[in-house]
């Protein structure tokens, strides 16, 4: 479904500046990567999506590359949990576009449940697809970055073929202050942006930069839309509890995306970009008006439709 260009991009960048590059992306037709990665190829580069769901992948890939006559955007049905399967992507993707020159680590897992009827298995899950799949990604694309940045020198200066070689992973801010029905998921992203560091620290050296994005509450995304359709009143105290007064928008975390891999970003190294209008300096504990902290976990309630609907005793 054509997208209007406002929806993802501000206009303040100039088209052209990814012109013959390829960017990699796991999870790519997400609500969130699939407005990245059709910013990037909206300004001249082509892209790979990967997805376990090959329907929804290819869909995605499809749809991304009508953002601009002549792109080229290529679906590829990988689970990142697989090393071998990560790695053989990364070479289709180099082989059919001709390079692989940035990347972003995005495929997650997540859904809300207290540790009291989260299995081990589903702890695991959520780790081995954020934290394992995030590792393998930056291992499988590697070798390609390293070559793109040294045709694409990362020298500060204007170069004349423009920037290659960095890595995005997409994070989460539960794990800063801490989040209550998320202890899968602050476990595993606290992990993401350590391998962000170690990617920065290793790497930097060769010329790649590895950085992370922290999107913050995004209307349009599954979380979000969940809480409007639930409850008006919750919408608008999450609201109220954000500093700048809103939900972000999809363009904002494509638009930082956009930023770290032009020459505007390019001695960005080893941070943690909270894309979050300071929201989570301001929110804490809050679990909405579903689950009051701290009654919910006194209250001997479950969280209705967890997967297997397991409960243990504490
Ligand atoms: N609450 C508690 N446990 C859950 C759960 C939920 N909502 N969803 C899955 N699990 C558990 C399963 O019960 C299973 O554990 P078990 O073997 O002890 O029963 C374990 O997690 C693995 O689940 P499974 O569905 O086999 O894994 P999967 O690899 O197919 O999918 C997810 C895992 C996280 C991707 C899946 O739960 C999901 O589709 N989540 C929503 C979509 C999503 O995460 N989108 C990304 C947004 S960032």
């Amino acid at each position: 479904m054509p997208v209007p260009r406002e929806t993802f991009l501000s206009s303040v960048w100039r088209d052209g500046i990814f012109k013959d590059k390829v960017l990699f992306c796991t999870g790519g037709a997400g609500t969130i990567c699939s407005m990245q990665v059709r910013a990037f190829v909206a300004l001249g580069g082509n892209a790979c999506i990967t997805g376990r769901n090959a329907e929804k992948t290819e869909k995605g890939a499809a749809d991304i590359a009508s953002v601009r006559p002549g792109a080229k955007v290529i679906g590829i049905v990988a689970d990142v949990r697989d090393m071998a399967a990560m790695e053989a992507a990364a070479e289709r993707c180099a082989t059919e576009l001709g390079s692989l020159d940035f990347a972003i680590a995005g495929a997650a897992g997540n859904f809300l449940a207290p540790m009291s009827q989260l299995s081990s298995n589903a702890f695991r899950t959520v780790m081995e697809i954020d934290t394992l799949g995030s590792f393998h990604t930056a291992k499988a694309v590697m070798p390609y970055l390293i070559q793109s940045v040294q045709k694409h020198k990362n020298s500060g200066k204007e170069e004349p073929t423009g920037t290659g070689g960095r890595i995005i992973f997409i994070s989460a801010s539960f794990h800063f202050r801490g989040q209550p029905l998320q202890a899968h998921v602050m476990a595993a992203k606290a992990a993401v942006d350590q391998i962000s560091s170690s990617v920065a620290m290793e790497y930097g050296p060769h010329g790649i930069t590895s950085n992370v994005i922290t999107p913050g509450p995004i209307s349009g995304t599954e979380g979000m839309e969940r809480l409007s359709t639930a409850d008006a009143r919750s919408v608008k105290e999450s609201k109220a509890k954000i500093p700048v007064g809103r939900w972000g928008e999809v363009k904002e975390i494509a638009d930082a995306t956009v930023f770290l891999f032009s020459d505007a970003g390019s001695y960005v190294n080893g941070v943690v970009l909270v894309v979050d209008g300071g929201a989570w300096r301001t929110t804490g504990a809050d679990m909405g008006s579903t689950w009051k902290y701290p009654g919910f976990f006194l209250s001997g309630a479950v969280v209705e439709g967890v997967k297997g609907g397991k409960k243990s005793k504490l």
